[in-house]
């Protein structure tokens, strides 16, 4: 299905990768009940008790601090007879009480009480009915990921170079990142592998962002965003495992933790200044300008997107179908941010990252339109070759060095195969596919 030969310049994959059934659910099968999955953020459960409902890779699990302080995943599901402990999507609980037959969970999943528990008799043992906990949870920078896996690579193993990339997305809050209350929440008609080649894909930009870089340019003036447009620099840097990260520097429309620009306000400069100051002296000059100068988009394998520009985005798709996802994004902004920043990123936030902004409905347009398009069976093949000459030495952020990024786990995972040449594969075993394919 992937067909990478980059000495002939070709890397595209075949539109079975999105269109087919079995694809999806050896997907399911291999990908998200393998992968490390990111869940929650750690502000999210800031006291015991606190918690979490999400539904991840067809799961519903309760993500819970418990009374002890520990965060714990649990299945969503009553082990009596299956009805979900907890109907809330978040809150603070003591515990989870089953509606069916009230049951009682703790937090820490222990089955507590049973009503006329006598009737069980006496080999009826409440320890053997705790809520099933997910088989792993870790926490990388105040990022919570669960696997479905209990066996395989530990989560920083897994998240590899991601793990420095969060670090530089957690240090951006001189006192830690909140994800602020509420999330984005939407259906696309399109599979799901197109949006993550979307969400980095900087091609993209001037024929489908139009609306926006109209807005920008009302904003700044055609001659500021030529200046800006011209001085920026991007570098595309691989992660490892399928992650990527997309930087751009300086960051275009400048960045509310520390990095001024003419849409703040002339009054706001000396502020920002001041804390551009702070992470110079707290982390180096170096680690600042990783910090302050530079807007990222990252890629974390297989469906986490955080575009980290002039505020933070957590995003997340779930395929619901081979023509459907469901996608979830949240505002991760400083804990304690000065009134007038919180207001400029609330206000900024929608603008470009929400769903009724002015780039999000441009880009769910064009994904449902490339799905339509796929309805054309004849036509077979997707291409993800550009820039493929410049892969060692100099990728940019238009070319698809990123999704090749993706791809090639994507394909390492489906088919179980590493050094994906079409030249010497091996048939995939689960779907006998055609080498030729
Ligand atoms: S199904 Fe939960 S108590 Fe019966
Ligand atoms: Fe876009």
């Amino acid at each position: 299905l992937v067909d990478d030969d980059s000495s002939k310049g070709i890397f595209r994959v075949n539109r079975r990768a999105f269109t087919d059934p079995d694809i999806l659910a050896l997907e399911q099968g291999q990908i998200f009940e393998r992968c490390w999955l990111y869940a929650a953020h750690e502000s999210e459960l800031p006291l015991r008790g606190d918690f979490v409902v999400r539904t991840i890779a067809q799961r519903h699990i309760i993500i819970v601090r418990g009374t002890d302080g520990e965060v714990r995943g649990f299945f969503n599901t009553c082990t009596h007879k299956g009805a979900q402990v907890c109907r809330e999507s978040s809150g603070n609980a003591r515990g989870f009480r089953c509606p069916y037959h009230s049951w009682f969970f703790g937090t820490d999943g222990k089955l507590t009480t049973v009503p006329q528990e006598e009737a069980y008799g006496p080999h009826f043992d409440k320890q053997k009915h705790g809520l099933v906990e997910v088989p792993r949870l870790d926490i990388c920078h105040g990022f919570i990921f669960l696997s479905l896996a209990g066996q395989g690579q530990t989560l920083p193993e897994w998240l590899a170079g991601a793990v420095d990339i969060l670090a530089l997305v957690a240090a951006e809050g001189e006192q830690g990142m909140e994800i602020v209350k509420g999330s984005h929440s939407y259906k696309i008609k399109s599979n799901w592998k197109l949006l993550l080649e979307n969400s980095s894909d900087g091609y993209h930009l001037a024929p489908v962002h139009q609306r926006y870089l109209g807005h920008l340019e009302e904003m700044n003036g055609a001659d500021e965003m030529r200046r800006l447009s011209g001085s920026v620099k991007t570098t595309v840097t691989p992660l490892g495992n399928g992650h990527c990260a997309v930087e751009t520097t300086p960051p275009l429309g400048g960045r509310i933790t520390a990095y001024w620009h003419s849409t703040f306000g002339e009054h706001r400069r000396q502020a920002v200044a001041a804390r551009r100051s702070w992470f110079a002296e707290r982390y180096g000059e170096e680690r600042a300008k990783q910090i302050c100068d530079t807007a990222r988009v990252v890629q974390i394998f297989p469906n986490l997107m955080i575009q980290d520009i002039m505020v933070t985005s957590i995003r997340q798709f779930f395929p619901t179908d081979t023509g459907e996802m469901i996608v979830n994004a949240w505002a991760l902004f400083p804990k304690n941010q000065d009134d007038e920043d919180r207001k400029m990123a609330l206000e900024v936030f929608p603008i470009f990252l929400g769903p009724g902004g002015f780039a999000t409905p441009d880009d769910i347009e064009i994904l449902e339109s490339c799905w339509q398009g796929f309805a054309n069976k004849e036509v077979e093949w997707h291409d993800n070759s550009r820039g493929v000459h410049r892969d060692q030495t100099s990728a940019r952020s238009d070319d698809e060095s990123q999704m090749r990024a993706f791809w090639r786990q994507w394909d390492t995972m489906i088919t179980g195969r590493k050094g994906n040449s079409v030249a010497n594969v091996v048939p995939a075993p689960a779907l006998g596919l055609d080498a030729a394919e």
